[in-house]
């Protein structure tokens, strides 16, 4: 039906017949002639019918947005006044000779010019994505998705598939659970991750994979989480955590330089613990120049009970973030700065504004300086390197209050006083604790196939608060991208992290079983990470959340406003998969 997309029009074609398909983007009559913007998923080109041939004329005249067109024309060069350098096809125009409707378009639901809520935006998702930053943008994510093939195939990688309905992987979320018809009252999970299956795969001796992977988390929702979601996921034998770092850098770094021509910086690599303790996160946005410093060590034994309390207490964190230039913060906006740090459970804001460094009290202003000496607050200014016109924030409370509301607060005010550069600043964190500890009991930080850092069973099961894994994420521009780590690949070392987590040797059993079993059959050490594909991709077309540059995505409640997914299940199919629903008071508390 077609000889050339519209959007690929150019010189080259001058004076060649051409038959194009598309959708009428606009049209205008302009002095007796009909221009029209004709659309596909390439791009648009003007196509010109002037009256000399009448009953095509006629049906020109008569075309409104959004019909479906086929035009077979005339390209010729447009005069030089008339070039329109912002358009890829501005240097020509097509006369058309003939026009045919493929199909009317009744008038859109929803006029994209004017602020259209995403709502909206999903329930016509299939007109959405007719526009063309949003094709624009599934066209990249298809390059970036070839590209990857294409690295990795080079690179020896074997495309395996691995199931969706399977049994739970921990990962941290809740499981999207599927009734089995055939084992009534039993349940397939959906996969929040490969990941038990590509270290089963390891097993198997397949030595390299990856798959482009659809996973499910249900989880709570925000700019970056989707409850399907897709991974580049990536595992290994026979590798470091070293060498599995440099062979996927090398990959987003040959993305990077074929899809946008950039050369990415080196990635420094972090532990986790400087991450935290420097940037208040685990995944630092290194565009933003602001630190926070501590000073528990001045602040140990002043009066004032605020800074002491936390100074003297081992799980306690008293730091300070300064900012170039904040002494200009208003009581307003330092009042907004408290109530935003409240938000992460700190209790206040102390702050002093640097008039003269080296003035002790003289040279500050701050409604805390009658609980601080001159040397203390010399040496406070000191440490943060402040100078005059300043202002350094305190925050004192428990570690990750603290850690939480400073880093909040330092990617806040990077953003206001206009310090976060316009660069790609990407790093490896590394080093992060094997387990946290939240209500009393372990959790794994990253899962628990995670391998310690040198380290015995015995040794682990020891001292699990202190131990290292050896894990590493990605992270660019303050998103994580990917995260990955060397696994377990003994029994005895997943038994024991099994039994810290609080697994009974009952329950782990039940639960991966198969996985504890296959590790007694020769299982090679391996390796892997998984990098979140739309994240991605978000990233690279600088696109404000990961639901525009997926197809479909879901709402940030977890639904589809296109096809009003969730919906009920007909009685008779719950029948048959022995499901008797509970009443429910309204249909908002299946929690
Ligand atoms: P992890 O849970 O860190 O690791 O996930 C890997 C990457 O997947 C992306 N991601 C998400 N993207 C969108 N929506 C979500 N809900 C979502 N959750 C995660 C992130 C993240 O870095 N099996 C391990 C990987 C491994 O150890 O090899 C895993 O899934 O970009
Ligand atoms: P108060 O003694 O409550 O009047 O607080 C005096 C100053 O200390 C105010 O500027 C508060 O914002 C600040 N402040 C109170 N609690 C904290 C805290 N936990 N961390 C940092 N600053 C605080």
């Amino acid at each position: 039906m077609r000889s050339h997309y519209s959007g690929l029009v150019t010189e080259a074609q001058v004076g060649q017949e051409v038959t194009l398909v598309g959708w009428v983007n606009r049209r205008r009559d302009l002095g007796g002639v009909v221009f029209l913007d004709l659309r596909d998923r390439e791009g648009i080109v003007q196509v010109v019918y002037d009256p000399d041939l009448p009953e095509v004329f006629e049906v020109a005249s008569s075309l409104r947005n959004e019909f479906c067109v086929q035009v077979k024309g005339l390209v010729r060069a447009r005069p030089d006044s008339q070039v329109n350098k912002n358009m890829t096809t501005g240097g020509i125009e097509v006369l058309g000779k003939e026009l045919t409707i493929l199909n009317k378009a009744a008038p859109l639901p929803i006029d994209f010019n004017t602020d259209v809520s995403e709502e909206q935006r999903l329930k016509y998702r299939y007109l959405d994505l007719r526009r063309p930053e949003m094709t624009e943008r599934m066209l990249f994510r298809s390059k970036v998705t070839s590209e990857v093939r294409r690295f990795m195939d080079d690179a020896g990688f074997l495309d395996v598939e691995t199931p969706i309905l399977t049994k739970a992987t921990p990962e941290g979320a809740r499981d999207y659970l599927v009734p089995s018809r055939t084992h009534k009252g039993e349940f397939f999970a959906l996969p929040q991750s490969p990941q038990i299956f590509k270290q089963l795969l390891m097993m198997s001796g397949m030595d390299k994979y990856y798959q482009i992977v659809k996973c499910f988390r249900d989880e709570d929702l925000r700019a970056d989480r989707q409850p399907e979601f897709t991974q580049i996921d990536i595992e290994t034998s026979f590798m470091s955590a070293e060498q599995v770092m440099a062979t996927t850098e090398s990959m987003i770094r040959t993305l990077f330089k074929k899809m946008l021509d950039v050369d990415l910086p080196e990635f420094p690599h972090m532990t986790y613990a400087d991450a935290m303790r420097r940037f208040g996160s685990d995944k630092p946005d290194l565009r933003n120049p602001l630190e926070l410093v501590d000073v528990a060590d001045i602040l140990k034994d002043v009066e004032f009970k605020v800074f002491n309390g936390p100074a003297n207490d081992p799980e306690g964190r008293v730091a300070t973030l300064r900012i170039p230039g904040g002494a200009s913060l208003s009581r307003k906006q330092i009042d907004d700065y408290t109530k935003f740090v409240g938000i992460y459970g700190a209790k206040g804001l102390a702050w002093v504004k640097v008039n003269e460094a080296g003035k002790g009290i003289e040279g500050v202003q701050s409604p805390v300086a009658k609980f601080l000496s001159d040397d203390i607050i010399n040496a406070i200014v000191e440490r943060n390197g402040a100078e005059a016109g300043d202002i350094i924030l305190f925050g004192a409370d428990s570690y990750n209050v603290v850690t939480d509301a400073m880093g909040a607060l330092r990617l806040k005010a990077g953003e206001d006083f206009g310090l976060t550069v316009d660069e790609w600043k990407p790093l490896w964190v590394v080093d992060f604790p094997m387990f946290e500890k939240a209500d009393g009991r372990f959790h794994a930080l990253h899962h628990p196939f995670t391998a310690p850092r040198n380290m015995t069973p015995a040794e682990l099961e020891a001292n699990p608060g202190t131990a290292i894994s050896d894990a590493y994420d990605m992270v660019l521009n303050g998103v994580e991208l990917g995260g990955g780590s060397v696994r377990i690949h003994d029994q005895e070392m997943q038994a024991t992290a099994f039994r810290i987590l609080g697994i009974s040797d009952e329950e782990a059993q039940l639960k991966f079983g198969f996985l504890l079993e296959a590790l007694r059959y020769g299982a090679p050490p391996h390796a892997g990470l998984a990098f979140g594909l739309d994240r991605l991709v978000m990233l690279m077309t600088g696109a404000s959340s990961i639901r525009d540059v997926m197809a479909f995505p879901k709402t940030t409640t977890a639904a589809c406003p296109l096809t009003d997914a969730p919906s009920p299940a007909n009685p008779e199919v719950l029948a048959e998969l022995a499901i008797d629903l509970a009443k429910q008071e309204s249909s908002n508390d299946g929690e």
